[in-house]
């Protein structure tokens, strides 16, 4: 098939054949066709929204996941009651401020009228009104709205230009409309408004900024700022799939611009990729450069994230680093862009170490909050594990002990593990007096553990955490604690224990309320399963070493 090309770059000059330019793109929508259009965002895709079969044929064209469902786009708000049902009126306060504009709602699908092939079969429609006067002339000339994903092979980073759709989709759709470079550079923000308070479901042109100072707190999905786990669904389905990934590996480095430089510096290779605002360009002539503008301009850096992006794609580097400007604006859709295609392999430059202390009593569920803790990237350190190699290897502790309790070297100088615990656990004194020497020998090597370079975040895992002074080294402690009937029913089934000697092991420990009035913070468990426990404790630990690293922060300041 050949694809005709719309020159509609300059629409005000003397240039001649605009308004038939425009007609004959919309008849290609009318006649069920294929068609590439500018939005202020990216390039789109665009078909016919009320014909399932020319819908199924962008499916087709990108390679996209039929489970993704695709935007409709309208030239304005009248026509929203068309297609949605039960509009909320903030959709009219948000649709009156920000449309036309990189704002996209999702709001309650009107059964029948929209195909489903669009909406991938859910109950929402999401709705989208772009900026871009050539497109809404040809929508409005067409008649009809249009579904529009990005014009970009499923996958590949989104166009920004209609040279990169001809990349992408020449010979496969019927017509692209060139209206010169997208003025923003990344596509819209989705905005769910079908829940109180409504969603972030994914950072766009539109800074989230802008939309709570006019709607109050909104909330951000998860999928945004990190990789789901396993199980995890975002809402958006699009953002649970790896995207805008050039071939070559991307790490993205966080932090100050001159420290992120620097943490860049430290690990390229000559011939890797780098990606950097202007003032670091001079840092990286080994490297293949692309620049994302000045560090302080971030409409520049939307502007150019996909385009830097895109290049990569066709070239040859083994690996990519790209400096990630802060959350903030605009921001936060272009570093969510350069995390999704670095599958978000994050390397935070000059981020402060944390240290979390996490204690309580069996069966309350701290290992899976030590889970929690590594699929954030963190490293858990288990003093019960350091406990016991040190019994093996430290030299001081085991001087320490053999004076104290002589009689637990045997003569080649190995110790008998069983017999010490038997004379500690004879009585009180004895057991504070091997508390007291394990305690002194501990903290300096967990310590030395918490230096460890390759991690900003650490978790010591110790049920004396308070006790041994560890808790000193911490910046906060976390009490795991959880309903004494849920802890019974857990260790029976995970040790495969009685009732009754379950119920024994748990009242020879401290109660939780002995963890929860001495630790900073508290995580009850009442999950029913090990796996929605994990889910909550990520998202608790999340927020609480945000918080901790913002007080930090400011105390630096
Ligand atoms: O700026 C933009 O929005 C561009 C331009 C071309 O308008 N379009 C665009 O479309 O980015 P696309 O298909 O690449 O991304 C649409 C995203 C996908 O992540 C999809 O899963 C999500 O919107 N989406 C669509 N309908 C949805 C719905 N009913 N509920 C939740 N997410 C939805
Ligand atoms: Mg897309």
């Amino acid at each position: 098939m050949q694809t005709l090309y719309f020159d509609l770059r300059d629409t005000k000059g003397p240039q001649k054949g605009v308004e038939e330019k425009i007609s004959a793109a919309a008849k290609i929508l009318r006649d069920g066709g294929l068609l590439g259009i500018p939005t202020e965002t990216v390039y789109g895709l665009a078909a016919n929204g009320l014909d399932p079969v020319a819908v199924k044929r962008i499916f087709e064209a990108k390679g996209r996941p039929q489970d993704n469902p695709l935007i409709l786009t309208i030239p304005g708000q009248q026509w929203l009651p068309r297609y949605c049902r039960d509009i909320p009126p903030l959709a009219y306060v948000l649709a009156r401020k920000f449309w036309p504009g990189p704002l996209t709602m999702i709001l309650k699908c009107r059964t029948d009228v929209v195909p489903s092939i669009i909406t991938a079969g859910l109950d929402t429609v999401a709705m989208r009104c772009p900026a871009h006067p050539v497109t809404a002339a040809i929508i409005r000339e067409a008649g009809v709205p249009v579904a529009a994903p990005s014009a970009n092979t499923s996958g590949r980073p989104s166009c920004t230009t209609a040279q990169d759709v001809l990349e992408d989709m020449d010979g496969k759709i019927e017509g692209v409309v060139d209206g010169g470079p997208c003025s923003v550079g990344v596509e819209s923000t989705i905005l769910d408004l079908t829940c109180d308070p409504p969603r972030l479901l994914r950072p766009g042109g539109l800074p989230m900024e802008d939309l709570e100072r006019l709607i109050g707190h909104i909330d951000v999905d998860k999928a945004v700022t990190r990789a789901l786990g396993a199980g995890e669904q975002p809402k958006a389905p699009g953002m649970k799939y790896r995207h805008y990934a050039p071939k070559a590996p991307v790490t993205v480095v966080t932090g100050a611009p001159d420290k992120s430089a620097q943490e860049i510096l430290r690990r390229v290779k000559p011939g890797d990729g780098v990606i950097c605002f202007d003032e670091y360009v001079h840092l990286f002539s080994a490297q293949e450069v692309h620049t994302l503008g000045p560090s302080g301009d971030k409409l520049a850096h939307s502007q150019r994230v996909f385009d830097a992006l895109r290049t990569f794609d066709n070239s040859a580097v083994k690996e990519i680093y790209a400096q990630c400007p802060d959350n903030r604006g605009l921001g936060l859709a272009v570093g969510n862009r350069l995390k999704k295609a670095a599958g978000f392999h994050i390397v935070e430059a000059d981020s402060a170490r944390v240290v979390l202390g996490l204690t309580g009593g069996t069966g309350a569920g701290k290992t899976s909050a030590l889970r929690a803790i590594e699929s954030l990237g963190g490293k858990v350190i288990d003093c019960d594990a350091v406990y016991h190699r040190m019994l093996e290897t430290d030299e001081g502790l085991r001087e320490a002990i053999h004076t104290t309790f002589p009689g637990v070297f045997s003569l080649d100088g190995r110790l008998d593990r069983k017999r010490l615990g038997e004379e500690a656990f004879s009585d009180k004194d004895r057991m504070a007096q091997l508390n007291s020497i394990v305690y002194q020998f501990m903290k300096p090597e967990i310590d030395r553990l918490l230096a460890d370079e390759n991690y900003r975040l650490f978790a010591i895992d110790a049920i004396n955490l308070l006790e041994s002074g560890v808790d000193q080294l911490c910046d906060k402690t976390v009490a795991i604690t959880s309903p004494l009937e849920l802890r019974v029913r857990r260790i029976m089934a995970r040790d495969n224990i009685s009732e009754q000697y379950a119920r024994l092991r748990i009242s020879a420990q401290k109660p939780d309320e002995y963890y929860r009035s001495k630790c900073d913070h508290e995580l009850n468990n009442s999950a029913d399963t090990a796996e929605a426990f994990e889910a909550e404790a990520r998202e608790f630990f999340e927020r609480l070493v945000e918080s901790i690293k913002e007080e930090k922060a400011h105390g630096e300041q």
